[in-house]
């Protein structure tokens, strides 16, 4: 009798599922002709050249071309900047081999979530996508857009900084056009990516190469005495990694959507192995390129390193870097706004946030409500005034949550030893990673203690107060106020729940 009462439950289930399809698409169930031809689920479609591009893509945004400043403040002399560089391109390295093996043990998309899911159960998981969908997402989302309006309208206003009604609309086109592409069409989306990480290569390539010539043509000055005035000072080096591992941020996103990725066992390793090695030379090199124009007290003075780079180097073609910048940011949000859709999607589907999040276009095949959710979002954080001050607070939590991923790994060597692992990393890189993760949360707290972080803390476990009515006790009340505003997105977006292989 209960496995009469299951079954009838799961094919009501299936019909009202079918009902709900039919009519978000407003066909008749039975012409044939307007069915979807493919099963609604997100599809199987990014391969490794778009995996790549992916990583590369949204790794290299406006980084390379503002942070070497910040680099060269606090470590205090060339060699050392060269040197944290290089280090912050080894841990985005050793980050991303435990992530190669996170991500083909387990291969679902959502970045930490599952893992975190796995080691660890469902309440840190959920903290992690309560923080990351509301906040990391969308704020990173939001701060990348605004770089790319600053660079956009920098040559129309020269000698003076853009009016700020002028960057937020123009950051507003970006935030609307990114998502727009996105929701409409997921090839589209990575033709964009591909296209623009392409661009970014390209002007990277032109800033090295003119580099070596000018290495060639014996400008060498700044590198001699390279480490004298290297500051000593934990505190100071700490703010050189920050500066450049924001320049890196970015070598995770291809966990966030394994489950459209061809072939994953291959091609996530493959795509890791292949485009952070490739970013941390190129960021090396660009670093040194910098160094044969400029002394250290002119890149100190420099608005903007790149800038001052082209005015020097390839004058009276300059404007071929801001024009660059503005491709490179562009690619770069456009990298965040993808993967930043696929978890807000995963942990709707795991019921962690309302559900129609998890719910999929009929027509485009694309995560639509989840993307229109982190680009509202970013739109409100782009607004304020102050974001940069609410992004070093919360790196902090992406720090933390890298840590709690590298530890995962290490947990579940011990208690799902029987998962299947293609790529095994020697644990003492999750331990490596799990210990500097812990030192980049702790020293700007014990170096500077500030209220900031506390209510950055306090906002991660308010997540608790949601967690415990609407996920654990699944309160009545909430389930009904919920249907009828679902079923009216529904209807208005044609979205369906993902169709599961059962
Ligand atoms: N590394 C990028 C830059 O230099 C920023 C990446 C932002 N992170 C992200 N997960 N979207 O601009």
């Amino acid at each position: 009798a209960l496995a009469n009462t299951r079954m009838d439950k799961g094919s009501c289930k299936r019909r009202s599922d079918l009902q709900n399809r039919c009519t978000a698409q407003s066909l008749d169930p039975h012409d044939k002709d307007k069915q979807p031809l493919k099963a609604t689920v997100l599809q199987k479609d990014v391969g490794l050249l778009s995996g790549i591009c992916l990583i590369i893509g949204t790794m290299i945004g406006s980084g390379i071309f503002i942070s070497p400043k910040g680099v060269l403040l606090y470590s205090g002399a060339v060699g050392p900047c060269l040197l944290v560089w290089t280090a912050c391109g080894v841990l985005a390295a050793l980050g991303a081999l435990c992530y190669a093996e996170l991500g083909t043990m387990i291969t679902k998309s959502g970045g930490e979530y599952p893992y975190l899911m796995e080691a660890f159960g469902p309440i840190v998981a959920y903290l992690y996508s309560w923080t990351t969908v509301m906040v990391l997402k969308p704020s990173s989302f939001a701060i990348i857009t605004l770089s790319f309006a600053e660079y956009a309208s920098a040559p129309f206003y020269p000698g003076c900084p853009p009016p700020p009604i002028v960057t937020k609309s123009l950051a507003a086109a970006g935030i609307i056009i990114i998502v727009s592409v996105n929701c409409l069409s997921v090839r589209l989306a990575r033709y964009v990516q591909n296209i623009f990480t392409a661009a970014k290569l390209f002007i990277i390539l032109i800033i090295v190469a003119a580099g070596i010539v000018l290495l060639a043509q014996g400008k060498t000055e700044t590198f001699s005495n390279a480490f004298e005035g290297a500051s000593s000072s934990a505190g100071s080096i700490g703010l050189a990694f920050y500066n450049g591992l924001w320049a890196y941020d970015g070598w995770n996103q291809l966990n966030f959507i394994t489950e459209e990725l061809r072939d994953p066992h291959r091609n996530l390793p493959l795509a890791i192995l292949i485009g952070i090695p490739l970013v941390s030379l190129c960021y090396v090199l660009v670093n040194v390129a910098y160094f044969t124009v400029m002394t250290t007290t002119e890149l100190l003075l420099s608005p903007a390193v790149a800038m001052t780079f082209g005015n020097r180097v390839f004058y009276p073609m300059s404007w071929i870097i801001p024009l660059f910048v503005v491709f490179s940011t562009f690619g770069s949000a456009n990298g965040s706004c993808f993967t930043a859709g696929r978890l807000a999607y995963v942990s709707g589907r795991e019921g962690h946030m309302v559900k129609i999040l998890s719910y999929i276009s009929l027509k485009r095949y694309s995560p639509m409500p989840a993307l229109l959710f982190n680009g509202f979002l970013a739109f409100c954080y782009m607004l304020q005034a102050d974001l940069g001050t609410l992004i070093n607070y919360f790196s902090l939590a992406q720090w933390a949550f890298y840590g709690l991923a590298s530890v995962a790994l290490i947990v579940m060597r011990f208690t799902r030893k029987e998962l299947h692992r293609p790529v095994k990393v020697p644990i003492v890189i999750a331990g490596l990673m799990a210990l500097v993760s812990c030192y980049l949360v702790l020293a700007p707290v014990i170096d500077k203690p500030e209220l900031e972080y506390l209510y950055c803390v306090v906002f991660i476990l308010s997540g608790l107060l949601l967690y415990y009515p609407f996920v654990h006790l699944k309160l009545k009340w909430a389930r009904n106020l919920m249907r009828p505003i679902t079923t009216h997105l529904q209807l208005l977006l044609e979205v369906v729940p993902p169709e599961t292989s059962d």
